[in-house]
């Protein structure tokens, strides 16, 4: 694979390589040929193309109803609307090592030295059994969901849409797949079992001086393999190019937002960077966004691709365990998985 932009595979001496052009913005991508089967390679190509160059793109005609994503955000305001300790009551720290439940304001850091993180959190994966043997196992990220009482009809649509954009989110795996030069199902046996979370997020309004010590959500790059995300109108999300500038990703009604995360950059070296983002919410209103997150198969081995090394370009990354990784990554955002009686 080269690391130039030809797509082809070559491999090009030292001194070669293209310079990387800072984006100025996020291009939109039209799923339908791809979905329809129409064009896979037409849309393969410009998601190759947007993954080297951006890390980001918004997906139109991606086959998702606008009514279940209207009703998922009706049901975000729902839930965030109920009295604290009807929240509280699922904190997510009593599904440790599930990561299932509620996460209050200032209780996921993602840019922890620099920004305490303005925004609370719902966050569910994938609905297991007690007796599933993972689950029995104890594998972290494995299990049942919670579900807060007293809101009848919300667990039904926000299970509806988790299965709508997991559905999606596999979909665009397969094509970044084509992208790659690789089959469409290349890494359909790391995802079969994949770890995911659909995270609804309430951000409050923020009024006056904006400091980077609190802003809705620091400057972070995502863990997994990507990432769908359903943005209201209030605007705010911001991603960082390679000269260093902060670049609007505004909302664009009937899209999603899709970046490419971590494990992906492992798997491409760096090919497909994990773009850092951040959300800024200037819209004196509360803002509302609906991330899901395509993670692995706790158990997948995340290495580079053959086609994305070669004796000019060697491995960056050392093999991981995705599970494992992801444990990590938590760790470090999350306070409470770092309080003592979690070593006990
Ligand atoms: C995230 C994230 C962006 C948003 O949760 O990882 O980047 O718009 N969210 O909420
Ligand atoms: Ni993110």
């Amino acid at each position: 694979m080269t690391h130039g932009r030809s797509g082809a595979n070559v491999n090009l001496a030292a001194g070669l390589e293209g310079r990387r052009v800072p984006f100025e913005s996020v291009p939109v991508i039209d799923l339908g040929p791809f979905l329809d089967g129409g064009d896979k390679p037409g849309v393969a190509r410009a998601i190759g193309r947007a993954c080297r160059e951006v890390g980001f793109f918004y997906v139109r005609n991606h086959g998702v109803p606008r009514a279940r994503v209207e009703t998922a955000f009706a049901e975000a305001r729902r839930f965030f609307a109920q009295p604290l300790e009807a929240k509280t009551a699922i904190h997510v720290s009593k599904s440790y090592p599930r990561q299932r439940g509620y996460v209050p304001l200032f209780e996921e850091n993602t840019d922890p030295e620099v920004t305490a993180d303005l925004k609370e959190c719902f966050d569910l994966g994938r609905e297991l059994p007690p007796d599933d043997p993972a689950v029995r196992a104890g594998t972290p990220f494995h299990g049942p969901n919670v579900w807060p009482e007293g809101l009848p009809g919300f667990r039904e649509t926000i299970a509806a849409y988790y299965d709508a954009v997991l559905d999606l989110s596999l979909t665009l795996a397969g094509a970044v797949a084509l992208s790659l030069d690789l089959p469409e199902d290349h890494f359909a046996d790391k995802l079969d079992r994949a770890v995911t979370t659909l995270r609804l997020i309430q951000y409050p309004p923020q009024q006056g001086r904006i400091e980077p010590a609190t802003l809705g959500c620091g400057a972070h790059t995502d863990y997994g393999f990507l990432t769908v995300l359903a943005q209201d109108q209030a605007g705010g999300l911001q991603l960082k190019n390679c000269a260093g500038d902060w670049i609007a990703a505004p909302p664009i009604p009937g899209t999603f937002v899709v970046n490419i995360a971590e494990m992906v950059e492992r798997w491409t070296n760096g090919l497909y960077p994990a773009t850092l983002h951040r959300v800024i919410n200037t819209s004196g209103r509360a803002r509302y966004s609906l991330p899901f997150f395509l993670d692995t198969n706790y158990d997948a081995r995340v290495e580079c691709l053959p086609n994305c090394r070669s004796a000019e370009h060697p491995a960056k990354y050392p093999p991981v365990i995705g599970g494992e990784y992801l444990f990590q990554r938590f760790d470090q955002t999350f306070p409470y998985r770092r309080e003592p009686t979690r070593d006990a």
